[in-house]
């Protein structure tokens, strides 16, 4: 079976991690991040993906390639401008087929698609939506179902009087092909605002599920969304790497201070004498962590070296950091890739520091 993958966003809210990198290959945990949409469309049985790109889409084909290392065909296209979640789809309309997965690019998941696709077979639907309940649904796209499951209503992005019910649309459809006669070519078109509402009554249902969701678009969603790979809650091949000691240390990394588990620590990282790592932490390849330093909740990616007495909690370090002894960086603070941070500084309070920039010894206690 054939998918379509929007990634077409710019990700500006995962910034300064998106500020480099594209969102879909932003790596978690130790892959990027579409590699485990990827997967989990694979163990459904699809073979055939088209992933509808926009921003920086050439460095998302560089990092995957034509697919063959994950068993499936995966093609690219490029709108020439924005055309929405419906009109970025109806640009690929040529290389559909009759019956189809759209999944939105940026969540992670493991949603039983297979029974999804039963149901929609099941109630003969045009398009079939996977639900799931939300503590806040304002930010997504509501619905309310009838008792057989055919979609009542759908408000994209609710104000709060709206909100009565907490099943939200999870960005995974199974679609007929036919529904794109309702999407006009040539122009931005929002399946969410002018699609669903006109496929009401006349073929929309919804697939409620329990299983695990998270929508990535936030540091602190990142962060969770590691920490939920790294103990299991959600089903990824990042699991089986961990094995019964939820720890995996790369052959090659040397710990000589203490590791706790959940925790991947990857090849030629190096932990020192009295440094502390984990619990829920991930050390890229090549990553230092100096004597005495705590290194709590957090990730820290390729290359970065961290000095000594230094604590990080609650954090995400990019790649190719530098960061002096005795700085604490924590609650939530995020540092863009080649970011160089001097001695004793304290950055806290979700800041977020910006590609490529230096701090100097003693400049900030946040
Ligand atoms: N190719 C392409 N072109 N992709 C796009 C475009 C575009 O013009 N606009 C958005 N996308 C991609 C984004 O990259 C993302 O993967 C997906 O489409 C959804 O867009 P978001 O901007 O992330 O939408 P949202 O999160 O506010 O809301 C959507 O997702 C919710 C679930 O996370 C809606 O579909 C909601 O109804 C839904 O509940
Ligand atoms: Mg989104």
């Amino acid at each position: 079976m054939q998918a379509v993958i929007l990634v077409g966003g710019e990700g500006t809210r995962l910034r300064p991690l998106t500020s480099t990198v594209p969102k879909p290959v932003v790596p978690l945990v130790d892959r990027p991040f579409i590699s485990y949409m990827l997967e989990w469309l694979c163990a459904h049985g699809i073979d055939d993906v088209i992933m509808s790109c926009g921003f920086l889409a050439t460095s998302v084909r560089n990092v995957l390639g034509d697919g063959s290392s994950y068993g499936i065909r995966l093609r690219f296209v490029e709108e020439p401008d924005p055309r929405g979640t419906a009109g970025a789809l109806k640009f690929a309309e040529s290389m559909l087929d009759e019956r189809f997965l759209m999944l939105n690019g940026d969540v992670l998941t493991d949603i039983d698609l297979t029974e999804q696709i039963a149901q929609h077979e099941r109630t003969g639907a045009k398009a079939t939506l996977a639900l799931v309940p939300v503590d806040d649904p304002s930010a997504y796209g509501l619905v309310h179902l009838e008792d057989d499951r055919a979609v009542r209503d759908f408000v994209e992005k609710p104000s709060s009087d709206r909100i009565d019910t907490n099943l939200i649309s999870a960005g995974a459809y199974v679609l007929e092909r036919e529904t794109l006669e309702l999407v006009p070519p040539g122009r931005n078109v929002s399946i969410e605002r002018e699609v669903w509402p006109r496929l009401i009554g006349a073929g929309l249902y919804g697939y409620p599920s329990e299983a695990y969701w998270l929508d990535i678009g936030t540091p602190a969603r990142y962060l969770q969304g590691t920490f939920d790979i790294l103990e299991g809650n959600v089903q990824t091949a990042v699991r089986e790497r961990l094995g019964d000691s939820y720890l995996s240390v790369s052959e090659d990394a040397q710990v000589l201070g203490r590791a706790v588990p959940p925790a991947v620590i990857e090849s030629g990282a190096i932990v020192a004498e009295g440094a502390h790592v984990g619990s829920l932490v991930v050390l890229g390849h090549d990553v230092k962590i100096g004597a005495g330093t705590t290194v709590e909740r957090a990730v820290i990616l390729n290359g970065s070296e961290i000095g000594e007495n230094c604590v990080l909690r609650d954090c995400i370090v990019a790649a190719g950091c530098r960061v002096g002894a005795g700085t604490h960086i924590q609650e939530g603070a995020v540092l863009g890739e080649g970011v160089t941070v001097g001695a004793d500084n304290a950055i806290a309070g979700g800041a977020r520091i910006f590609p490529g920039v230096t701090l100097p010894d003693g400049a900030i206690k946040f």
